[in-house]
């Protein structure tokens, strides 16, 4: 009997490992004969450890599983997929949390063995690659831009577009950097994405490779997600060895190297320009644009910069045709969006669905409400630099435009819940607070504006001198958002101002 034990982080920290053992012990114990699989999670977060057993009829699932519960599920014919267990979840590709999701990017994690080459050839994988392997450089740039891919790391803009500047830029040398300095707040889908399905990241890179005549790849990864780093630097070298990356690409005499660097914890390394400083070599500092990077990037070369989920959307792109993609969606907003539902939430986990879903749906009939039972009173979408969204706005279309004219932003999925007993001041100030910590320092507004931001607040809340002080927070937020030189400094006010204009009593003492 196959069964299935994820080794992502998330399942890991749950306890994993030891239910893996138990099982196997009890196993051999009771003489049942069983092949234990360590795929990836499916991204149901609040399940792992989520234990599958393949079925006549099916995978089927039991969980949250602690190494305790295996002799009782054993007793009670888990192996023969029973459901009677309070632990079961019944088949499950029909749990309502992932049978309502399409999940086009993510249809492989937890499915699969994320470093074998078989379960990832069986299930479209590298399709995409074969297919750009025939087509010329153009001709990718052509189908990626179709689909009308955007930027998954927050900023949307169009990826084909991206590509055809480097594509069109002269050089020897170009260069693909993945963005994997996954930093915002509650995001999670760069790592469940590397840690449960990494050839699609290296298969995505390959075919950006090809697209724009790179022949060397970087994966830029933070140092906080090491599991990630021995999966990439398994599977990286694994491809290389079945010819998906290399010298000679599965024959063609097309070229493309990919290796692995670590960052070392700053948030700014997020942002592109100091991204390519640190591959440098050098303290992470951002750089001025233009030149963007897509002309002068990386030791000055065209340089593709895109995130893990950008990447990672390609290769389905290529394998099925830009339209398959295009069709999911609204607006100006096609394919999908991983939802990354975190904080104070009932049901966390990792949803992708098609552009324009509410986060009404997702906190409500995903999340199940907060975990601590109490009122949801609000949600900040988008990481720290977004701003945080009042119960009036939860009804708007999840989709780039629609949250960018109320001044918020869908940045990188990432849904973070709080409940009524949340001090909304309290987070303006951390708002302040963590760009005064993780600002570069290159210009003043954000370097010295988020000191005096802190500040100011502080005064606000003291009910010092209150009609001033509100007023000098809000110049000082038009100047760090005019002023700016990157997003640090120029967002940081947007989760400022919508403290200031949908929870203004908590700024009240
Ligand atoms: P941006 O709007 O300046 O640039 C977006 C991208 O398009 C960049 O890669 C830029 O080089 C490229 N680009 C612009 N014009 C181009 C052209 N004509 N040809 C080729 N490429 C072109 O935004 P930026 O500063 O890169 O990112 C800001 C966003 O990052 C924010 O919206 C925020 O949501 C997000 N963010 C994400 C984080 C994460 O952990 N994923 C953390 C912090 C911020
Ligand atoms: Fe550095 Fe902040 Fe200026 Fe960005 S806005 S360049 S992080 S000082």
């Amino acid at each position: 009997v196959r069964v299935y034990v994820p080794r992502d982080t998330t399942a890991l920290a749950m306890g994993a490992d030891a239910v893996a053992e138990r099982l196997e012990s009890e196993a051999s114990t009771r003489g049942s004969d069983i092949q234990l699989i360590r795929n990836g999670s499916r991204g149901l977060a609040w399940l792992e450890p989520m234990v599958e057993v393949e079925t006549a009829s099916g995978r089927v699932a039991y969980g949250p599983v602690s190494a305790g519960d295996v002799p009782g599920l054993l007793d009670d014919g888990m192996l023969e997929g029973n459901d009677d267990h309070a632990l079961a979840c019944g088949p499950t590709d029909a749990i309502p949390y992932l049978a309502r999701q399409q999940r086009l990017t993510f249809s492989r994690i937890g499915v699969t063995d994320p470093l074998s080459l078989d379960d990832y050839r069986a299930l479209e994988g590298f399709q995409g690659l074969e297919n750009a392997l025939a087509m010329s450089g153009q001709a990718i740039v052509d189908e990626v831009k179709e689909s009308g891919l955007r930027g998954r790391g927050g900023a949307a803009f169009p990826t084909g577009i991206k590509w055809q500047t480097v594509h069109d830029a002269a050089g020897e040398q170009k260069y693909i950097v993945c963005n994997a300095d996954e930093g915002d707040s509650g995001t999670f889908a760069d790592r469940l994405a590397m840690e449960c399905d990494p050839y699609m990241l290296i298969e995505g890179m390959a075919i950006a490779g090809l697209a724009v005549g790179a022949t060397q790849g970087y994966i830029y990864l933070r140092s906080e997600y090491p599991l990630a780093k021995r999966i990439l630097d398994e599977a990286i070298a694994r491809a290389e060895q079945a010819g998906y990356l290399g010298a000679d690409i599965r024959g063609s005499g097309r070229h493309f190297d990919l290796e692995v660097r670590l960052g070392a914890g700053a948030y700014i390394c997020g942002e592109e320009t100091s991204l390519l400083e640190s591959l440098e070599g050098k303290r992470g500092m951002v750089r001025y644009k233009p030149p963007l990077p897509a002309i002068v990037g990386l030791f000055g070369c065209p340089t593709v910069v895109n995130n893990v989920l950008s990447l990672a959307a390609v290769p389905y792109i290529l394998a099925r045709g830009s339209q398959a993609y295009a069709d999911f969606g609204m607006g100006r907003s096609r394919g999908t969006l991983a939802i990354q539902l975190a904080g104070n939430v009932k049901y966390g986990g990792l949803i992708e669905l098609a552009f324009g879903t509410t986060l009404r749906e997702v906190m409500e009939s995903f999340g199940g409400g907060t975990f601590t039972e109490r009122p949801l009173r609000a949600v900040q979408v988008g990481g720290p630099l977004c701003a945080y969204l009042p119960d009036s706005q939860w009804d708007m279309p999840l989709d780039y435009e629609t949250f960018a004219e109320v001044g918020a932003g869908v940045g990188h999925g990432g849904v973070v819940m709080f409940d009524d007993s949340v001090d909304m001041a309290e987070q303006a100030r951390f708002s302040m607070e963590f760009c005064k910590v993780e600002s570069c320092g290159k210009c003043t507004p954000c370097r010295i504006g988020s000191t005096r931001g802190v500040e100011v607040i502080d005064r606000i809340v003291a009910n010092q001198d209150r009609a001033a002080n509100l007023e000098l927070l809000e110049e000082l937020c038009e100047t760090m958002e005019d002023g700016s030189l990157c997003a640090m400094g120029g967002m940081t006010p947007f989760p400022v101002k919508s403290v200031i204009n949908h929870f203004p009593d908590d700024l009240q003492r």
